[in-house]
């Protein structure tokens, strides 16, 4: 029998980008499928498309609409969502927002909203599920960080403290819940082809956007991929990408020096040239 055949997964941002892919390429192995996001036009346009992959009449995929950065919808819906669907095998934290901005242009206000729904959006969710995991003797929680969040980058002062605060997290996560049967992945895919980049864009400084560059640039269906294939082997660590990979690499054996200079370099060359 496939791995996800009858399984259920719970995803949060399930409606767009990495969270819709990986919901579909998670239906047409035959999993069960309730996705949560804010706008309900864009759930049901996810799930009309997602029920065109399910070949098999008995697999169900359903919506809730949810604001993950209140923690009083998140604990009221999750408790009614698991009354009426049932309790998650897999829960995918993809939710997020994005901006990149000089430090000085972000205001008190976008940085609180940012992390209200990066953070403790990813929290609140996790902690409305868990005592379902635990009452059903396991599960797998898979976090969606970023290259951002492991290697800190020009313009992302916002995005990547967010991030880095998930990989934090998810760390602690995986030591503490295995005594329970539940796995923790952590995602950190780096730039990713959605409506994302889009909204970022409108703000990213030039110096950004060449370093962001060196990441490499991927289709959600491809970032899906690295996430299924990761579910299946419960691997922690899920980096979508041979460029993220090796970027990674370096930064690591390197303790940062062949990822930061080469970056002032360019960011230099970058400055420059937006001057001119
Ligand atoms: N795209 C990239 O380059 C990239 C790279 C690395 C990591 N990531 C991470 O991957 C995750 C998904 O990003 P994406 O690129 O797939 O973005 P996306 O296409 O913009 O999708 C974001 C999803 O999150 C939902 N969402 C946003 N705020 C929410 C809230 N407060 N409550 C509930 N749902 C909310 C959105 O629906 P509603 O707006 O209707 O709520 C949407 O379904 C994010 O955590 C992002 O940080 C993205």
């Amino acid at each position: 029998m496939a791995y996800f055949s009858d399984k259920l997964a719970f995803i949060t941002g399930g409606s767009s980008g990495i969270g819709l892919a990986t919901a579909n390429l998670l239906a047409s192995q035959g999993c069960n499928l309730v996705l949560f996001a804010r706008g309900q036009k864009m759930l049901d346009e996810a799930c009309k498309m997602i029920k065109r992959t399910m070949d098999n009449s008995s697999q169900s995929v359903n919506t809730v609409s949810i604001d993950v950065a209140n923690n009083d919808d998140v604990q009221r819906k999750i408790k009614a969502a698991v009354k009426e669907f049932g309790v998650p095998d897999i829960l995918i934290n993809s939710a997020g927002i994005g901006t990149g901005d000089y430090f000085e242009n972000i205001s008190y206000e976008q940085f609180d909203r940012l992390m209200k729904i990066n953070v403790y959006g990813t929290r609140n969710i996790v902690s409305a599920i868990l005592p379902f995991l635990k009452q059903k003797g396991g599960g797998h929680i898979v976090n969606i960080s970023s290259v951002a969040g492991l290697i800190g980058m020009f313009g992302y002062s916002l995005y990547c403290t967010s991030k880095y605060a998930i990989v934090g997290f998810s760390e602690c996560l995986r030591s503490e819940l295995k005594r329970f049967n539940i796995a923790v992945t952590l995602v950190c895919p780096p730039e990713v082809k959605t409506p994302f980049i889009e909204e970022e864009a409108k703000t990213l400084p030039p110096e950004a956007r060449v370093v962001k560059n060196l990441a490499g640039l991927m289709t959600p269906e491809q970032a899906a991929r690295a996430i299924v294939r990761g579910i299946k082997k419960k691997k922690f660590l899920v980096v979508p990408g041979i460029t993220a990979k090796s970027l990674l690499f370096w930064h690591r054996i390197s303790n940062g020096f062949f990822t930061r200079y080469p970056a002032d370099w360019i960011i230099k060359l970058a400055s420059r040239r937006s001057v001119k």
